[in-house]
């Protein structure tokens, strides 16, 4: 248990800061259901694979290959498929589908929690700076192509963060996909965060009167390998602070739990998560035009780059 979880109460679900993936799954039987989640070989991947698998979800698992994928499967208990979906590499994503919709078990989740942060020098892909083209596009392009097997009430989940507060002043800087106009670290981070929220809000409002739904959350900040990328100094700094101020990996996972698995969030839809409640994102993140012109603009990436 981390600390700042003794003083954080629950809120309105039951649930808080320093619940767990257990506790907000728990008696909650996911047996005959099937699930997609990518991202499952490490940090809260790795503990919603584990958790979700215990309650009895079939869990396709997806990792950049399928080697990873199938490691973290073998150190589960339950019912599980890995496959392999590479996010920067539109042939890896549509093989993915291509397995996911082989395989013909309708899903009742697609937890969209892989990413990556902060690369310190602008990489691209495609022509796109990487973790926009990763954490969005990738999940973007593997969502939109698999809503046709999501089931009646099928809910999309998607790893979005608090860091999407630090996104660009335009939010999404839909002239500067390239980062040709200038290149922030962290400000891609964010506006690649941003872009995940956004997408779940417009998805959402898509998925009006099917049943289905889409939410983005916050996990809470957990010490995982998310941190690669930041200085050796601020991540010795981290894992001192860490008992303090830090989320344990199974309370990091836990909002991405409730959201999939949850009856309490039945029905709920296009709103944005922390702490296994309802939270407020930024006002960027409230912009429905910004959405809109997000959705089109990656509709035209993705039939540029497949
Ligand atoms: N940790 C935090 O404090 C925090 C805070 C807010 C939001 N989040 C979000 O939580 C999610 C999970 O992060 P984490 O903290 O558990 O980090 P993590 O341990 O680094 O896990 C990230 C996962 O994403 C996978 N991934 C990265 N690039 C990929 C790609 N191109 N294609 C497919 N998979 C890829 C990684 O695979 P490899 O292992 O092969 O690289 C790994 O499985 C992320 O979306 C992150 O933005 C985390």
């Amino acid at each position: 248990m981390s600390l700042l979880s003794m003083f954080k109460g629950k809120g309105p679900s039951g649930f808080g800061y320093g619940s767990t993936a257990e506790e907000v799954t728990e008696g909650v039987d996911l047996s005959g259901r099937t699930m997609l989640l990518t991202g499952c070989n490490s940090g809260i991947g790795k503990e919603t694979l584990r958790v979700l698998a215990k309650r009895g979800a079939h869990v396709i698992a997806a990792a950049r290959t399928v080697d990873k994928a199938r490691a973290a499967c073998g150190e589960v208990s339950g019912e599980t498929t890995p496959v392999a979906c590479e996010l920067s590499e539109p042939a890896s994503v549509e093989a993915c589908v291509d397995e996911v919709t082989r395989l013909g078990r309708p899903l009742s989740a697609i937890v969209c929690n892989a990413g990556i942060m902060a690369l310190p020098q602008l990489h691209l892909k495609h022509g796109y700076e990487l973790q926009f083209f990763t954490n969005h596009i990738g999940h973007f392009s593997l969502v939109t192509s698999l809503l046709d097997q999501l089931t009646d009430d099928g809910r999309v989940v998607m790893v979005s963060s608090d860091a999407h507060k630090g996104a660009p002043r335009a939010g999404i800087q839909l002239d500067n996909l390239d980062g040709s106009r200038g290149y922030s670290p962290w400000a891609a981070y964010g506006q690649s965060k941003l872009a995940n929220l956004l997408f779940a809000k417009h998805l959402a409002k898509r998925l009006q009167g099917t049943g289905k739904t889409a939410n983005s959350l916050h996990p809470g900040v957990i010490r995982t390998n998310l941190a690669r990328n930041m200085n050796p100094i601020a991540r010795v700094a981290l894992s001192i602070g860490e008992p303090l101020v830090l989320k344990t990996i199974p309370e990091g996972a836990a909002t991405q739990c409730y959201l999939a698995a949850n009856s309490g969030v039945a029905g709920v839809s296009g709103k944005y998560f922390a702490d296994c409640n309802v939270a407020e994102p930024s006002a960027r993140g409230r912009d429905d035009a910004l959405a809109e012109q997000l959705w089109d603009i990656s509709e035209k990436i993705v039939a540029e780059v497949t």
